[in-house]
């Protein structure tokens, strides 16, 4: 199928939009919802989406789950814990409910696509008003007039291999930070992940879209954004075209442009060439590596080896030397041995990562790594993953303190939640940086002195003048 016929047609984003027009005029006024978001950024920028259909329908929003009159839950199903919080979360609301009978109780997200899911969701759990998947999130308006209107529980869930929406209303949650999808779903099926599964089949947005949501934002003003993929090299078919997308998000000025997430694989020359022209295009990349044994990454179904992903460090480095550089690492894949965990650990010492991201191996029920032989204990998992993370500990601190001296522009993006004179924002790196100022620099870009590294996070001072 390709990209025209995925696209959902305007009748039917408009066909939504009177839906929503009609629950407005439903509900009596004051109606306040309140969203939880598990998993990765797909899943904020969809629930961006969600908030501003509620918010189209009359709906504002709750400080706490307490105070709402409709919870929805965004799930995550990556690792076995994600899919456990979603569900120790939703069971959580049958207490709540008991107090509130009308509370409006909705499931949606990557868990509800696993395969038996949404069935056993509304079967297990009565109190739940309303299983969709993620291929058909844009019909939540309709969803949810009916569960208001006839009372009933409600469950959809397609297997349609995903959709593109366009035109759905948005409320996005920081005005100075954006999300853009510029691509869906996954084709790559490394044989230990779900995503495929759930998110369905690879499918870009068309350029001019994408572009014209950039504008959007940066006009509402916008000082960083970030393109979303699960895997953005595929953009339309290859690394090439990912790099003309960048150039043209380039020239809209918007001042920090940042992607994820990048495939080794599939990682262009043009793309890398990028690193050296962009004015925009910060200089830190997430490059997820999963592993440093060529065993375990054919295993995982990579397609790159240790060299390959060694040689586009080394690349990244020459074109553009401060750039900052994290990853992903499953520990414990079936069968993995410690000479080949070890090759892990080496590979981290090598690159010098500024940080990893680690998880322990989780088997999802229908990938094909579910079914390899896994002797090694939980036990021995836990324990590498302890040595691993204490080696990229050591790295990051040293990383962080090279940085102690320099001035760096940082963005600021928060106030401290343990002191009101502290905030906080990132340097074009990526890094964390805290130093005392107050709330109404949110937003500006303020040239901060580092005087100390702490484990994850720099502190500093304002220059002025
Ligand atoms: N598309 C992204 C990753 C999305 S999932 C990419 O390819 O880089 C985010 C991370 O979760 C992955 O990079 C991987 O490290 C981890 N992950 C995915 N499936 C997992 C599993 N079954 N067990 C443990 N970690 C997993
Ligand atoms: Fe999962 Fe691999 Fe696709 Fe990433 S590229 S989402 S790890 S299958
Ligand atoms: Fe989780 Fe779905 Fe993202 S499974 S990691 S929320 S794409």
């Amino acid at each position: 199928m390709n990209n025209e016929t995925r696209r959902v047609p305007e009748e039917e984003i408009l066909r939504q939009k009177e839906i929503m027009a009609r629950v407005r005029g439903m509900l009596p006024a004051g109606r306040k919802y309140h969203i939880v978001t598990l998993g990765c950024q797909m899943n904020v920028r969809d629930s961006e989406t969600l908030a501003g259909m509620l918010t189209e329908m009359g709906f504002t929003e709750a400080a706490t789950r307490e105070e709402a009159d409709l919870i929805l839950y965004n799930t995550c199903c990556v690792r076995e814990n994600a899919e456990n919080k979603a569900l120790g979360n939703v069971i959580w609301l049958k207490e709540l409910k008991k107090d509130k009978p009308e509370l409006i109780i909705c499931v949606g997200g990557c868990m509800t696509q696993e395969e038996g899911m949404a069935e056993s969701l509304i079967r297990q759990y009565p109190f739940i008003d309303l299983v969709f998947g993620t291929h058909n999130a844009y019909r939540f308006p309709e969803y949810l007039e009916k569960v208001l209107s006839d009372r009933v529980q409600v469950f959809e869930v397609l297997d349609t291999g995903g959709t593109i929406c366009e035109g759905l209303p948005e409320k996005r949650s920081n005005p100075y930070f954006g999300f853009v999808n510029i691509m869906y779903g996954c084709n790559n099926f490394c044989s230990y992940c779900i995503v495929p599964y759930v998110r369905g089949r690879e499918r870009s947005r068309e350029m001019d879209d994408i572009l014209g949501e950039c504008k959007r934002l940066r006009d509402a003003g916008a000082r960083e954004i970030m393109l979303l993929g699960q895997n953005v090299n595929s953009y339309m078919g290859g690394g090439a075209k990912f790099a003309e997308l960048l150039y043209r998000v380039d020239a809209l000025d918007i001042p920090r442009v940042r992607f994820m997430t990048s495939h080794p694989k599939d990682l262009s020359d043009e793309l890398i060439a990028a690193y050296g022209e962009l004015r925009h295009l910060m200089p830190n990349l997430h490059l997820p590596v999963q592993a440093g044994n060529d065993e375990i990454l054919k295993r995982m179904n990579r397609h790159y080896d240790r060299e390959k992903y060694l040689s586009l460090v080394r690349r990244l480095r020459a074109v553009r030397p401060d750039i900052g550089l994290t990853t992903d690492v499953i520990v414990g894949f079936p069968g993995e041995t410690e000479a080949q965990f070890e090759d892990t650990l080496s590979l981290v010492r090598e690159v010098r990562f500024d940080a990893a991201y680690t998880f322990i191996y989780s088997p999802r029920a229908g990938t094909r790594a579910a079914e390899m032989d896994d002797p090694v204990s939980m036990e021995e998992k836990t324990e590498r993953i302890q040595r691993l993370i204490a080696l990229q500990q050591s790295i990051t601190s040293e990383v962080l303190a090279s940085q102690i001296g320099r001035i760096q522009p940082v963005l600021v993006d928060s106030v401290s939640t343990r002191s009101e004179q502290t905030i906080g924002g990132k340097t074009p790196r990526a890094h964390m940086v805290n130093f005392p100022g107050s709330a109404e620099r949110i937003g500006q870009t303020v040239p901060v002195r580092i005087t100390s590294a702490g484990k994850n996070t720099l502190r500093g001072e304002a220059v002025e003048g």
